[in-house]
C-alpha cells in the first residue's frame, strides 16, 4: 500500500490505511512490521546532506518539488511516529499530524503555537481537568484571556456573545472537548467551526492568524467522530486513551492543515514535547485495532448502561445510547457521530460517601483514572480527574459528588454485569 491513500478512484478506509499506509518495507529490510526506531540521531550520507536536511527544518529555504524531509534527530521526527502522525491524519481527513509525549503536552504545545499575549480563547466547559487547569491558571499568565461557555446546545450561540463580550478581533481559538469530560454533553462542531471562519473572514489585513477551532476527539475519535469532516481546524487527543488502549503508554496527537501544523511541529522541537520512538511503534500497533476495540467496548457500555438504567439504587445514568428521541442532543449526536463509546457516567443518592461505598466494592472493575484501556475502569470526577474544578461548578454542569465514571473494557459482559451489581450492592 505505501503511500498511497487510494486503489484507482477509492479511498481506503481508514481501517485498512492502518495496516500499512506510510510504510515502506524496503527501507527496513522488508519486515512487515516497521521495527521501532530506538535511535537518538540519523547518520547523513554526506555533509551537504546534513545541511540541506537542517535548511528545511528550520525553514531557512522553501521544500523542491519532490525533495523529501531527511530524518536529523528524534527530538524533531522519527520514522515511528511519523508514520503514526500520516495514518493519523488519513483517519481525521486532515493533511498533517503531530504526535506529543502526553495528551497535555499536545494541547499545551498547541496553544502555546496560536496565541500571543492579549488573545482570548473561547472554551465549552467543562473539559478534562487538567486542560480547565491550563486554561485558568498556566495560559492567564502569559495574558491569555479564556472565557468559557457550557458546553451543549446552546455552546455555539453562547461562543458568539462570548467573543461579542470579549472584542471579536481579540477571539484567536475556539476550543471545543466534545462529548465532554465527564458529563458526555455534545456541542456542534460544525457550527462552532463556522463561527471560527466567520471571525476569521473580519480579519483584514491580519489573514496569516486566523481563526483556529481545536476540537478534543478522546472520548469518540478516531473511530465515532471525524471532526475536521464537520469543519474543525485541528482535531486533538489524549492517546493515552482509545489510540494507545491499553494503559501501557501516555501520549497525544495533533492532527490540522499543514499550515497550522507546520508551525505547531517547529515549537514542538523546541520544547521537546514530543514522544519516544518506543511509544511511536506501540501506538501504531494499537492504532490496527482501535476501530475492533472501540466498536465491542461501546457495546458492552450500551448493555451495561440499560442495566444501570434500571437499578433502584442508580439515580441518572449519562450514556448517549440514552440520549432521548426528539431532544436536540439526540439530534446532534446522530449527525455528528457514528457510535456511542464506551464511557458512561451513573449517579447514585448519598454523595461521595456513597459513590466510593461503591467504588470500594469492584472486583472486576479497577478504581483508576483515565479510560479507553482494554480493562474496564471506573472513578470518581469531582474528587480525582476534576478535583480542580471547583464542585460548585461542576454541580452545576450536573456533575454530582454522587457520580461515578465508567471506562468499559473488553472484560467478559457476564462478569462485568455481575460486578457492577455486586457493587452496588444485588
Ligand atoms: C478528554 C481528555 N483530553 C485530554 C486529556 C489529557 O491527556 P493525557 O493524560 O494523555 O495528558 C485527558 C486525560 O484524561 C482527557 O480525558
Amino acid at each position: 500500500m505505501k503511500r498511497r491513500h487510494t486503489s484507482g478512484d477509492r479511498e481506503f478506509n481508514p481501517e485498512t490505511l492502518a495496516l500499512g499506509f506510510a510504510y515502506e518495507p524496503e527501507l527496513s529490510q522488508q519486515a512487515v512490521k516497521p521495527p521501532v526506531f530506538l535511535t537518538s540521531t540519523f547518520q547523513f550520507g554526506s555533509a551537504l546532506e546534513g545541511k540541506r536536511f537542517f535548511e528545511l527544518a528550520y525553514g531557512l529555504r522553501e521544500q523542491e518539488v519532490g525533495e523529501r524531509r531527511g530524518l536529523i534527530y528524534s527530538r524533531l521526527n522519527n520514522p515511528n511516529l511519523q508514520i503514526f502522525e500520516e495514518r493519523m491524519a488519513a483517519w481525521d481527513r486532515t493533511e498533517m499530524g503531530a504526535t506529543f509525549s502526553t495528551g497535555m503536552a499536545a494541547i499545551s504545545t498547541c496553544m502555546l503555537g496560536l496565541l500571543k499575549p492579549g488573545d482570548v480563547v473561547l472554551t465549552t466547559s467543562p473539559v478534562y481537568g487538567g486542560t480547565h487547569y491550563l486554561f485558568s491558571h498556566v495560559l492567564p499568565v502569559y495574558g491569555i484571556e479564556v472565557r468559557f461557555v457550557d458546553a451543549g446546545d446552546d455552546a455555539p450561540g453562547a461562543m458568539r456573545a462570548a467573543a461579542e463580550a470579549a472584542g471579536r478581533e481579540r477571539v484567536r481559538v475556539l476550543f471545543v472537548e466534545t462529548p465532554a469530560n465527564p458529563n458526555l454533553v455534545h456541542s456542534d462542531v460544525a457550527a462552532i467551526s463556522a463561527l471560527g471562519r466567520e471571525l476569521t473572514a473580519e480579519r483584514d489585513g491580519e489573514s496569516s492568524r486566523p481563526v483556529v477551532t481545536l476540537v478534543d476527539n478522546t472520548l469518540l475519535g478516531p473511530v465515532f467522530q471525524r471532526p475536521a469532516v464537520a469543519g474543525a481546524d485541528i482535531v486533538l487527543y489524549s492517546a493515552t486513551k482509545f489510540l494507545g488502549g491499553h494503559s501501557d503508554l501516555v501520549a497525544g496527537v495533533a492532527t490540522g492543515p499543514e499550515s497550522l501544523m507546520r508551525p505547531i511541529r517547529d515549537l514542538r522541537t523546541i520544547l521537546g514535547t514530543i514522544t519516544t520512538p518506543f511509544n511511536g511503534w506501540l501506538l501504531l500497533r494499537s492504532l490496527e485495532t482501535v476501530s475492533v476495540r472501540m466498536r465491542r467496548q461501546a457495546k458492552s457500555a450500551r448493555k451495561l448502561a440499560r442495566i444501570l438504567e434500571e437499578h433502584p439504587k442508580v439515580t441518572r445514568v449519562l450514556h448517549p445510547s440514552l440520549l432521548e428521541e426528539g431532544t436536540a442532543q439526540r439530534a446532534l449526536f446522530e449527525r455528528q457521530c457514528t457510535g456511542d463509546g464506551s464511557l458512561l457516567c451513573f449517579e447514585v443518592e448519598g454523595g461521595e460517601a456513597a459513590a466510593f461505598e461503591v467504588l470500594d466494592r469492584f472486583e472486576v472493575f479497577r478504581l483508576a483514572v483515565s479510560l479507553g484501556g482494554t480493562e474496564s475502569l471506573v472513578e470518581h470526577p469531582m474528587s480525582m480527574t476534576h478535583a480542580d474544578v471547583p464542585p460548585a461548578e461542576l454541580e452545576a454542569l450536573g456533575v454530582s459528588s454522587g457520580m461515578i465514571r465508567v471506562s468499559v473494557g473488553l472484560e467478559h459482559m457476564s462478569d462485568l454485569r455481575r460486578d457492577l451489581k455486586h457493587a452496588l450492592g444485588g
